[in-house]
This record gives C-alpha cells, structure tokens and sequence, in this order.
C-alpha cells in the first residue's frame, strides 16, 4: 500500500502550518507591512522567508519540514545540471506562477498565494526575484 492515510492527514497539517506561518513570519522581521516588504525584499530574503522550510538554508533540501513531506523537496541548485546544463527558466516560472502540470508538493503556487496576500503587482515582483534567486544558486 502507498503512504498510510496517517501519513496523509500529517502531510496536509504540515501544509496547513506552512501557508499559516507565512504572514506571521513576514512580520517578524521588521515593522515594515508584509506587503510593502514583498515590493522591495531581494530574492535571497523572500526565499529565506518562504522556501527554506523545506528546500533547505542553502536550497538544497533538508529544510525543517522536509522530512514530514510525501515528496521530498529536490535539490535547487541542481536544476541546470538535470536540465543539460542550460536552468530552465520557463519550467520554475510556470511552476512557481502555478501554470504547470506540477502541483509543487500539493500546494497551492506561490504566486496565488503571495497574490491573496498582497495583490498582483508585489505577487509577481516577488515570484521574478525567487526564479531569479533560484537560477543564481546553480552548482557551478
Ligand atoms: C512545503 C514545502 C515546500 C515549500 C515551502 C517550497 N517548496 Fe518547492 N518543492 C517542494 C516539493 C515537495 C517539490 C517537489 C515536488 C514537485 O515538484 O511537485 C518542490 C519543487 C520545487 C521546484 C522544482 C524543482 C525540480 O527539481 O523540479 C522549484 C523550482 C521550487 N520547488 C521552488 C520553490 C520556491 C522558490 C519556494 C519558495 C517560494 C518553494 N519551492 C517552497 C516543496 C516545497
């Protein structure tokens, strides 16, 4: 049999935990409104702020949570490498905007999320700084 119903209803409390912990861990940091940081963080903080739980400090899995996953959060900075060399731009901007077949683990995509949060405009700023944070931490 294929991963417990247990195991099922864990993952789905995890997920649940992580899109709840999102605004309050855009709060922490400074006074500046969650919104008004999505407009302006680079890349490296809005990634460190909504990925690493998962993929891990350094992108490369092993994030907090990766354990509890079904599937496990591949290795970011191995994205050019599996592709022939070339990051596969079109494929993380169609993953992360959610306009791929890949339900991404089961969530929602980032950019409908980031958009309920704070609208359209600071939704795709954010989801460009993350594809492009993502393809500067290629393996050399
Ligand atoms: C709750 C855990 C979780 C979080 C948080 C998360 N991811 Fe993922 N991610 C996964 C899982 C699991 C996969 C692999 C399954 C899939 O692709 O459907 C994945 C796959 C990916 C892939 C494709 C990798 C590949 O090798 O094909 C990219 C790119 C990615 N994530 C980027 C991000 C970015 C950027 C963020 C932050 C905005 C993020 N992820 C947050 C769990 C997560």
């Amino acid at each position: 049999m294929h991963g417990t119903p247990r195991k099922t209803v864990r993952a789905a409390a995890v997920l649940a935990l992580t899109l709840l912990a999102l605004p309050c861990a855009a709060q922490t940091d400074s006074g500046i409104d969650p919104c008004a940081r999505m407009e302006v963080l680079p890349g490296s903080k809005l990634f460190a702020e909504n990925c690493t739980f998962c993929h891990g400090p350094d992108g490369k899995g092993g994030g907090i949570l990766a354990k509890e996953m079904k599937l496990t959060p591949p290795d970011l900075t191995t994205l050019a490498e599996r592709s022939n060399g070339a990051f596969p731009t079109e494929y993380v901007f169609k993953l992360l905007k959610g306009e791929s077949g890949k339900s991404h683990g089961g969530m929602p995509n980032w950019k409908s999320i980031f958009t309920d949060e704070c609208g359209a405009a600071p939704a795709n700023r954010a989801v460009t700084e993350l594809g492009v944070y993502v393809k500067g931490i290629q393996a050399k």
